[in-house]
């Protein structure tokens, strides 16, 4: 992780300074960079055409002692922050850069939503995975970085880069090994994450404890595996004046075989990425931890492993949960939401929350719907909705509303129990009738569903400002919700 400190005046006495210079600035000869001889070159270079600040142009310069990296985010008007990010992770990444332990960064501007994006196109941008790689010795040596961003220091600024780290323990927990991330793992996580903080009490439910209070439909998922299932709860009281609690559910499926509906080549090799939603709302807990938020708020992750072998549970078979529906298990593949029912209908039970999110890499269908870049959103109430939608925009964390409607639910009836945890079949409409399962458990609690299949993991390079490996989509949207609501 690096270093990232603020200043009011830029100074180009770092390694490398990066100046983000917008097309406008060039063409009015307009800069925000006090700097009389900067100034200078940059016109010469723009009558000569050879930088006019279009995006995602670089180039370097040499001022004096320092090397100065020119970064093109195009006309301002056109410039919107996810854009941004992904401009500033090319600058960041470039030869230029990389080399560099000391940076200066000269926005073009000082408003928060441009901080936000250098910090993030920063942080985020740069993220790279790189435990099993063997580094070369320059690497091994290379220390921590120094980045400096030139904008008036503000309390604001320090919270932005800690909800990045947030963002990036959940990447790390989503890319490291499925034996290595197990349950245990998520709970020592936790259990580290809310040391000493009086206000945070955990309450863990093993297999034991689910078996006695009848956590059945999260029991049968675990049913092939040797590792123990766990439900494990948080309950955070940042405003004890209040009893209005947020129930935040992250889907932590450590890995998903398909089960005796096996997945094939080609859809398995990346399923240790099943618990992504469980890891957002890790990272969640440890950003509302950092922050301190006056919030009330109860995090929950439901843990299990989707294996085969004898013991696995049987398509065909029926199983009763928590909730006290009866499930004809139609696909063993659907194993998240039966986990998440369960968690859903105790936390209901048991927490009576006021509103539910819940978050979980559910369906192949919602990748085919809306692909890599928005995740999907179903409700059942549509101010709920639009709050979550708003702190999606805030956070660059994009959701995208997809219906939910009373005729959903017969869609989910089966022959010879309460429902089923199927749908239409052929993939119809796969996102909307597993979150309709989803919803029969709330008791029609305000409840906002995330279905972040497409979005928590990028299989080729380079999408948006990620890099390969997962992308830690949903801790900046939980994160920026709970702050506000
Ligand atoms: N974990 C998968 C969904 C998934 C697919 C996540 C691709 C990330 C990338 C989920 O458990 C699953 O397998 N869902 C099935 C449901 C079907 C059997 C009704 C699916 O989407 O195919
Ligand atoms: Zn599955
Ligand atoms: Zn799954």
């Amino acid at each position: 992780m690096a270093v990232i400190n603020f200043r009011s005046q830029a100074k180009f006495d770092k390694g490398i300074s990066v100046v983000l210079v917008p097309s406008d600035h060039v063409r009015s000869k307009h800069y925000n960079f006090s700097h009389r001889e900067l100034s200078a070159i940059v016109n010469s270079l723009s009558s000569n055409r050879q930088f006019t600040g279009a995006d995602g142009e670089l180039f370097p310069v040499s001022l004096k002692k320092n090397l100065v990296l020119l970064a093109g985010i195009g006309e301002l008007k056109k410039l919107d922050g996810t854009g941004l990010r992904t401009t500033l992770r090319k600058a960041f990444l470039s030869g230029f850069v990389k080399k560099q332990k000391d940076i200066e960064i000269i926005p073009h501007d000082s408003t928060e939503s441009t901080i936000k994006a250098v910090i993030e196109g920063y942080v985020i941008g740069t993220y790279g995975w790189k435990k099993y790689m063997t580094p070369p010795i320059e690497e091994k040596q290379t220390k921590e970085k120094h980045v400096v961003i030139v904008a008036p220091a503000k309390a604001g600024y320090a919270q932005m880069v800690a909800v990045c780290e947030g963002v990036t323990l959940a990447r790390d927990l989503v890319n490291d090994n499925a034996d290595v991330v197990t349950s245990t793992h998520i709970e020592s996580v936790i259990r580290k994450l809310i040391q000493g903080h009086k206000n945070a009490k955990l309450e863990v439910l093993n297999k034991r404890e689910l078996t006695q209070k009848g956590l059945d439909l999260h029991l049968a998922v675990n049913k092939g595996s040797q590792k123990e299932p766990k439900l494990i709860i948080v309950k955070y009281t940042g405003d004890p004046s209040r009893q209005n609690y947020t129930a935040v559910v992250g889907k932590g499926m450590t890995f998903d075989t398909g089960g005796l509906n096996l997945k094939p080549t080609g859809h398995i090799e990346t399923m240790r990425t099943d618990m992504s939603g469980a890891a957002a709302v890790v990272g969640a807990l440890k950003n509302v931890v950092s922050l301190r938020l006056k919030k009330n708020i109860i995090f929950a992750v439901g843990i299990a492993e989707n294996a085969i072998g004898s013991r696995a549970y049987k398509p065909g078979d029926v199983y009763k949960g928590y909730g006290g529906k009866t499930v004809e298990i139609g696909n063993t593949d659907a194993e998240g939401r039966l986990v998440l029912a369960d968690a859903i209908a105790y936390l209901v039970k048991n927490y009576k929350p006021a509103r539910i999110i819940d978050i979980a890499t559910l369906t192949g269908a919602c990748v085919v719907a809306l692909g890599y870049d928005y995740c999907g959103l179903v409700s059942n109430n549509d101010d709920f909705a639009r709050e979550v939608i708003h702190a999606s925009n805030e956070s660059d964390d994009r959701a995208w509303r997809l219906p939910s409607y009373p005729q959903m639910k017969e869609y989910i009836k089966s022959q010879y129990a309460d429902i089923k945890n199927v749908g239409l079949g052929k993939g119809a409409a796969g996102t909307l009738t597993a979150a309709e399962f989803l919803r029969q458990f709330t008791q029609d609690t305000p409840w906002v569903h995330l279905d972040i299949a497409g979005t928590a993991y990028v299989e080729s390079a380079g999408r948006l400002y990620y890099g390969f490996g997962a992308t830690g989509f949903g801790v900046r949207l939980l994160t920026e919700y709970l702050k506000e609501n």
